[in-house]
């Protein structure tokens, strides 16, 4: 048995790895151990995703919860790595681009070079080698190195074994930065997998019912972006915009924890609230989430998920930043990138697509990666 460790910790890699981790177990020669860094931590940002994903407990769980950037990579590297001298394992998946991601391939890249520190473990054991470092969803760039993520990938990327991309774009990135190309395996997109694995939960989810939308009548909203919700004078004119916008359409906006803490601190959630065309919902669980999508006429946003599975669907998207890891979508058309100041005239545009847009067909998002991704660490595993 090959021992492999899936690490999460933020919402946005629950749905990468669960696909993985449901393949993994189905096959006789993996053991694969799930790790929870602990980064997201509250009911709904974490275990309801476990409930419909299908995931059990995690095996491990590091237990960091939030801090700066700094404080997070670092307790992550330092309780990874005794993880690591414990019980080393054959191959190591890091999906995404949360500190993280980084962080766990970090300490796994420079355990081989601790191997004789007896002071590196917690029990004395030597590490015998590391282990294969795989990145799902690799190569992605925005070019923007003000983004943690950005920082995240480039560093993951260089480091990684094998480097599981999900579209030609991705490919590109990785070989014009130098990365030999053997490395490179076109996989697809996995997130998707999760999709087509819960379509049809997704699909008779009652939540529409519940707060009394109908289908292809409102919005939904989220923002989560440092860049977009922690400036005080940009998030007040997010809301006014926003209030703008549910004049003409009921807009659904459940709200991410630090978007939260935010529009209390600037006294701009009662704002949003006081609407009674504005729904503010506690952050979704899986199902419930993609079933608003899925109804929705269109999705303003800034994450970058929701990018691809609004171009997977079809649905219409606003994009408010200036700049994305996953150009792919906006060649579709499905996408279209967008600042403050100008969202509320693009939403008006962007509605009339509501009925022309037809779900998008790219090569290999599919629903079928994680197969991919198996028979990857299989090839890998069996050649070492
Ligand atoms: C992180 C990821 C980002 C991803 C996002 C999805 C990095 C650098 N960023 O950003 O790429 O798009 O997750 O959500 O890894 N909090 C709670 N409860 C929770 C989780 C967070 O209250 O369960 C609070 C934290 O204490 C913090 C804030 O929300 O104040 C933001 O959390 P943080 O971990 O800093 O990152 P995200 O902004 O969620």
């Amino acid at each position: 048995m090959w021992t492999i460790h899936l690490i999460v910790a933020a919402r946005p890699n629950f749905m990468k790895v669960a696909p993985l981790y449901h393949a993994l177990k189905s096959v006789g020669w993996a053991n694969p151990v799930l790790i929870h860094t602990g980064q997201h931590y509250d009911l709904n940002m974490s275990d309801v995703f476990f409930q419909d994903l299908g995931l059990p407990e995690p095996d491990i769980h590091l237990g960091i919860g939030g801090g700066t950037h700094a404080e997070q990579t670092g307790s992550v590297m330092i309780e990874y790595e005794k993880i690591l001298y414990e019980t080393m394992p054959d191959f190591l998946v890091v999906v995404g681009d949360v500190n993280a991601t980084m962080a766990c391939t970090l300490a796994a890249m420079k355990v081989t070079y601790n191997q004789h520190s007896h002071s590196a473990s917690s029990s004395g054991k030597l590490a015998k080698t590391r282990p294969v470092i795989g990145h799902l969803e690799a190569g992605l760039r925005s070019f923007d190195r003000s983004m943690p993520e950005e920082i995240n990938r480039i560093v993951t990327d260089s480091l990684a074994d094998v480097l599981w991309t999900p579209s030609p774009d991705g490919d590109d990135n990785l070989r014009s930065e130098g990365v030999d190309p053997d490395k490179i395996v076109r996989v697809g997109n996995i997130m998707l997998d999760s999709f087509e694995m819960l379509r049809n939960k997704i699909e008779s989810e009652s939540v529409l019912d519940e707060i009394r939308l109908d289908p292809g009548s409102y919005a939904v909203v989220t923002l989560h972006r440092p860049a977009n919700v922690d400036v005080k004078h940009k998030l007040e004119l997010l809301c006014k915009e926003l209030v703008e916008i549910a004049n003409d359409i009921s807009i659904c906006f459940p709200i991410h924890p630090r978007t939260k803490k935010n529009l209390l601190q600037y006294d701009l959630l009662s704002v949003l609230e006081q609407h009674d065309n504005i729904i503010i919902l506690e952050p979704q669980n899986y199902i419930r989430f993609m079933s608003l999508v899925i109804n929705c006429q269109y999705v303003i946003t800034d994450s970058g998920g929701i990018q691809e599975e609004t171009t997977y669907l079809g649905i219409p998207c606003l994009t408010i930043r200036p700049n994305t890891e996953r150009p792919i979508t906006v060649e579709m058309g499905t996408n279209v990138l967008c600042e403050i100041d100008n969202f509320r005239e693009l939403a008006g545009e962007i509605s009339n697509k509501y009925e022309s847009n037809k779900p998008q067909v790219i090569d290999l998002w599919d629903g079928k990666t994680s197969g991919r991704v198996v028979e990857s660490i299989n090839k890998i595993l069996m050649g070492r």
